[in-house]
């Protein structure tokens, strides 16, 4: 480098920081160090003197700064400025098409470019810059909100404090994935073993664990990287028009992106661009679970908008599930969150898909039988990312003369009541009826004192039997039973989701709440009633039907409602107003004001001016510049047919709605 002028030392310290950055990025960035590492450290050492000996010099966005201080009391969580969303999956070639059909549905022009990248198999990370300056990372957290980790994102060298850019934009989001190259991680275990230390199961959850550390030091220690694949923000700055000028400016900016991306021209291309991924996945430096896709054209992107959690314009192409061999030592019975009992084989335990497995669902007794999986059998075992391991097969030719076959046992009586602690624990769930105090443990005792055996035994509970409990004070008991007085006031689908029925989550019930206004109206319900409600296939509607038509789940509603329980009016009695849209073009089958007056009903309000608070906007023919300015706002469109669609369905509810605009 130049010489340093002598007497200036703030001159000084400005030109070693811009040399040390160069060599950082040179180095962390571009992977292509220009100094040997005791130059870099020479250079290094001259700025820290000089600010040892002149503090004020001391600046935040020193390379000398990296380095983690003082651990932080509390992590602080913050909203995004643009929600994290995260991506659809597809697994074959069949679903790639159909999400290349559903753009070629928005964007109406014969040749699509895609991006593809590599999916690295990581943790997202959100970068705000401020004038070009680093000011925030936050975690990905529920995607609305994460945890600012800007302390731990400060250690990783890939990350630049300060962009290269000599009008940087006012605000930049970037988003990326911080991760572990595969030779890093083997380095790293090496030293855990060495210093007599755990030893990580996983890159990622090497990578993970430090960026969710309140100490810095430990992010310090790891050999954090990052790649960053898109712009979620840019302000005063030219915005680039695809998502490989995206790349190309975060790259200017000294940035790490992946150099393993290409353009794609077709679906042809994108298909064999995921093949040569695969192919090469061992080869790679770096840990990737598929491959992503992305519209190239920004403004094609905006134009197909995004679900709830995902973009529409994106898909990744996940790779198979990775299999491997061993050898079931023992089936046991496990009790499932609405009490049913699931076999579970027990394994030697394998490295597989990332993690090392050792037990592995099997699902039910018919496909215990179905495979005929005995114990002493070898299997195959897949695992995907974070699915649940299952077993793909028995390899009959190394099955030993003395498997055992198993066999259903007679009597469950331990299972029974841990069926029942289990009912009992999901009915008082946060998403069910939601009692605050009520643990598992307190739940456990209550069933096997025979103090709660049906749901509603917990409404008429004494507090003399509560105080009987292991440590259980007289003002916890207090607690308690007003947490369950006031969970009586209820709602139709926490009710519905907390009974339990087989395959009806929260978001099903629902659904279910939704399309039937009372329990006796879901009581009457028939197969093919609830198989008309969107997403209710034939299994869970005859799951459903069967739970109503037993005599003894009845009565426990019965039960429920003597005891107190409260069902609080649903929006069929008090309609409230849950989306707005506009309404604009002309359309073929109905006038503007039925439509109006249609949407009314169903509780959506119709407003005249397309703006932020708008939920959808409602597109006809020829809908002019209320089209233009909800692209300019990312605001969801329903076409004509859709909108018949949604005018069609026979119960429409807010969740029905939600659903319907989502995609779903
Ligand atoms: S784009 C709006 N690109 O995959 C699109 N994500 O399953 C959001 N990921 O949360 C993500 N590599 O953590 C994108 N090249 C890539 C990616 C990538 C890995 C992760 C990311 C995301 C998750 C979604």
């Amino acid at each position: 480098m130049k010489n340093l002028p002598v007497n200036d030392k703030k001159k000084q310290a400005q030109l070693l920081r811009k040399e040390l950055e160069k060599h950082n990025r040179q180095y962390y960035v571009l992977d292509n160090p220009v100094i040997s590492d005791d130059e870099f450290d020479s250079l290094y050492q001259k700025l820290i003197l000089l600010e040892l000996d002149t503090p004020s010099l001391v600046d935040k966005y020193s390379p000398t700064q990296r380095v983690g201080g003082e651990p932080l009391a509390a992590f602080t969580s913050v909203d995004h400025l643009s929600p994290m969303l995260s991506l659809a999956n597809v697994f074959n070639g069949k679903q790639f098409a159909d999400f290349h059909n559903r753009v070629k549905q928005t964007i109406n022009i014969s040749n699509i470019d895609y991006f593809g990248e590599p999916k690295l198999d990581g943790l997202a990370i959100s970068l705000v810059y401020e004038d070009g300056k680093l000011v925030r990372a936050v975690t990905r957290g529920n995607g609305k909100r994460g945890e600012d980790v800007t302390h731990n994102a400060r250690t990783i060298k890939a990350i630049p404090l300060t962009l290269t850019a000599l009008a940087p934009p006012t605000l930049l989001e970037v988003r990326g994935e911080i991760y572990i190259e595969k030779a890093q991680f083997e380095r790293l275990n090496q030293r855990q073993k060495a210093g007599n230390k755990k030893t990580f199961v996983n890159a990622r959850n090497a990578a993970a664990g430090a960026v969710r550390q309140l100490d810095a030091k430990v992010a310090a220690s790891r050999p954090l990287t990052i790649c960053c694949y898109g712009i979620a923000r840019i302000e005063n700055h030219v915005s680039p028009a695809t998502q490989q000028d995206s790349l190309q400016l975060l790259k200017s900016f000294g940035f790490r992106v992946s150099e393993d991306t290409v353009l794609l021209k077709n679906e042809k291309e994108c298909i064999l661009y995921f093949k040569e991924l695969a192919g090469k996945r061992q080869s790679l430096a770096y840990d990737i679970d598929g491959v992503v896709f992305k519209v190239n054209r920004i403004s094609d992107q905006q134009l197909m908008g995004a679900v709830a959690k995902a973009p529409r314009w994106a898909v990744a192409f996940k790779f198979a599930a990775e299999e491997a061999m061993t050898l079931v030592r023992e089936i046991d019975l496990q009790v499932g969150r609405t009490g049913v009992l699931t076999p579970v084989a027990r394994l030697q335990p394998v490295f597989v898909g990332g993690a090392t497995v050792t037990n592995a669902t099997l699902h039910n007794f018919e496909e215990v039988a179905r495979k005929d999986i005995r114990v002493g059998d070898t299997v195959v075992v897949r695992r995907a990312g974070d699915v649940i391991p299952e077993v793909v097969k028995v390899l009959f030719d190394l099955r030993p003369a003395e498997a055992i076959r198993y066999e259903i046992p007679n009597e469950l009586p331990d299972i029974a009541i841990e069926q029942s602690i289990k009912k009992v624990i999901h009915f008082v769930s946060k998403k069910a009826l939601d009692i605050d105090g009520l643990g598992d443990k307190l739940v456990a005792q209550l069933v096997r004192k025979k103090y709660v055996v049906g749901f509603s035994d917990l409404f008429n509970l004494k507090k003399e039997c509560l105080l009987l409990l292991e440590r259980l004070g007289s003002k916890s008991a207090d607690k308690i039973l007003l947490a369950i007085a006031s969970s009586k006031q209820t709602t139709f689908s926490r009710l519905i989701y907390g009974i339990g029925i087989l395959g009806v989550g929260e978001e099903t019930a629902a659904r279910l709440a939704d399309s039937f206004d009372s329990l006796e109206k879901i009581q009457r319900g028939t197969i093919e009633e609830f198989e008309k409600i969107p997403d209710i296939g034939t299994v869970v509607s005859q799951s459903i039907f069967d739970w109503f038509s037993k005599a003894e789940n009845i009565e426990e509603l019965d039960n429920l409602l003597s005891a107190g329980l409260v069902i609080e009016n649903s929006h069929n009695s008090e309609k409230t107003i849950d989306f707005v849209c506009v309404v604009t073009g002309s359309f073929d089958s109905m006038k503007r004001s039925e439509i109006v007056q249609s949407l009314n009903t169903i509780g959506i309000r119709t407003a005249n001016t397309v703006s932020r608070s708008v939920d959808f906007l409602v597109c006809g023919d020829s809908p002019g510049s209320k089209l233009e300015r909800a692209h300019a706002l990312g605001i969801r469109l329903v076409y004509q047919d859709e909108l018949m669609r949604l005018l069609e369905q026979k119960a429409i509810g807010k969740n029905s709605i939600k659903a319907f605009l989502e995609g779903k």
